[in-house]
């Protein structure tokens, strides 16, 4: 490609992703070089810690201490923040940045799923990008497919696992019966995990996840306040046990739907059957499906978090800009976007998953049975196991279809009954 003067970067974060970044642009050079009309050039960097080893060369590139002084320097074009956080530091910059006349590339989906609008219409006024592949299921082009390859469809659905380290989580969990929290000391080593986990584990990643890809699909505002969150923290290995010997796996999955009334996001772990595709997207693998009017069905799968596939799509959200290819950021100009409504409160109903742990006593199993039906909830399956040390007997069960009102009720009733050793569980099933 015709070569004219340089890209020129200030990355700020230096961490899993920015120095992956680092890494990508030097060994990738010349694979960049072909595919780019401007060659990349890393002008300066920032993080907290000059002095820390980050395993990569930063010749050449000048160490900045104040990260948003970034944003005033006439020598860089694109800013790359990688710093994390939905306010703080890395706001400021991107902020700035933008309203200094520079582009934005940025991984941060805490920040634009509470600030998108706002910045959105700040790059739009600048004619600049705010560019977030990476954001949304770590290397998997989820965004570019959903906002350019889908562009003339109306969707109605999107769904996916969007979250590397509960899917590690909970499929390491499957395969090794290892419990919860050294499974995520291992996400975190693996550099899966947000700077505090309890993003992951308690679903709020995922909500801002979801919230991003459901104002491209739906063309809204993001509306991160209106979503229901629920995470996977409390799920144990015997669950995850259970669940697989019942013939289903455990996901955290985001669902955002909409309708003639509005909009429904979801954040919830639920069984899904080990039939299903989505079933078999395994470890730090994320995969989202959604379905437009044309198009039909798409699911896309790989990577959804770790340096090297982020990495891979900030570099692609580079060459973009490089290539003068600029979008809206949110598919349509930000003026355009509408207010999500939430979507009119709908009696839900589904199947279910629960786990109850019984005093040995007799009829116990039996009086749960009855308050389940007196309910209208009906025992699809069941499984009764010996193996507490306690005495007491645990109980894994799936139900016939039923409304969750009805789930709570029963549920309700039976938390009072003496028979219960512990509070019970319950999780959703969905059908693929
Ligand atoms: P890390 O914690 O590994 O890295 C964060 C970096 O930011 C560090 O280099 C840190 O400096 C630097 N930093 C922190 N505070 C400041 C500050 N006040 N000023 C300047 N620099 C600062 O995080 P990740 O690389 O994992 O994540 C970065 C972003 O990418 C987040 O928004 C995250 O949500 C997102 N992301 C992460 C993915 C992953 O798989 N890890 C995947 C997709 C998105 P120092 O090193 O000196 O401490
Ligand atoms: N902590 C996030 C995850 C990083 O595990 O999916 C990728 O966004």
């Amino acid at each position: 490609m015709m070569t004219e003067s340089p890209l020129r970067l200030g990355i700020a974060g230096l961490g899993t992703v920015g120095g992956s970044v680092v890494e990508l642009l030097q060994s990738q050079k010349e694979i960049l070089r072909q595919r780019c009309a401007r060659p990349l050039e890393i002008r300066a960097v920032s993080a907290r810690d000059a002095r820390r080893s980050r395993g990569v060369s930063l010749q050449g590139m000048e160490w900045v201490e104040d990260a948003v002084a970034l944003a005033h320097r006439d020598d860089i074009d694109v800013v790359v923040e990688l710093i994390g956080g939905a306010d703080g530091v890395a706001f400021d910059l991107c902020r700035s940045a933008l309203e200094a006349g520079k582009h934005v590339v940025t991984a941060n989906k805490a920040m634009l799923a509470r600030h998108g609008f706002e910045l959105a219409q700040l790059a739009e006024h600048r004619n600049r990008a705010l560019a977030f592949e990476a954001a949304v299921a770590g290397g998997i082009p989820i965004v570019k497919a959903l906002r350019e390859g889908a562009a003339a469809n109306s969707v109605e659905s999107v769904t996916g696992i969007l979250n590397g380290t509960c899917n590690y989580i909970l499929t390491t969990m499957a395969k090794t019966g290892a419990p919860f929290a050294d499974v995520l000391a291992e996400a975190q080593q693996l550099g899966y995990a947000e700077a505090d986990p309890g993003f992951d584990i308690d679903g709020w990643d995922t909500a801002h996840k979801l919230t991003i890809l459901a104002s491209i699909a739906f063309g809204v505002r993001p509306a991160f306040q209106s979503i229901s969150v629920e995470g996977i923290r409390f799920i144990r290995a015997e669950d995850v046990r259970a669940a697989s010997e019942l013939g289903f796996t455990i996901k955290l999955l985001g669902v955002a739907r909409m309708d003639r009334s509005g909009i429904s996001q979801r954040v919830y772990p639920c069984l899904v059957p080990l039939r299903s595709p989505i079933s078999h997207v395994d470890g730090v693998h994320n995969a989202i499906e959604f379905s437009g009017d044309y198009i039909g069905q798409v699911m896309i799968q790989g990577r959804g978090a770790g340096g090297g596939p982020t990495a891979s799509a900030v570099a692609a959200d580079l060459v973009d800009i490089a290539n003068g290819r600029l979008s809206t950021t949110f598919g349509q100009p930000a003026t355009a976007l509408a207010e999500a409504r939430p979507m009119d409160g709908q009696a839900s109903e589904g199947h279910y998953y629960l786990r109850f742990l019984l005093h040995e006593q007799t009829g116990a199993v039996a009086r749960l049975a009855a308050v389940l039906s007196k309910h209208g909830v009906s025992i699809r399956t069941l499984v009764q196991k010996d193996e507490s040390q306690s005495g007491d007997v645990p109980l894994y069960l799936t139900t016939h279809r039923c409304a969750e009102s009805a789930m709570r009720a029963a549920l309700a009733e039976v938390q009072a009954s003496s028979d219960l050793a512990a509070p019970p569980m319950l999780l959703r099933i969905e059908y693929f």
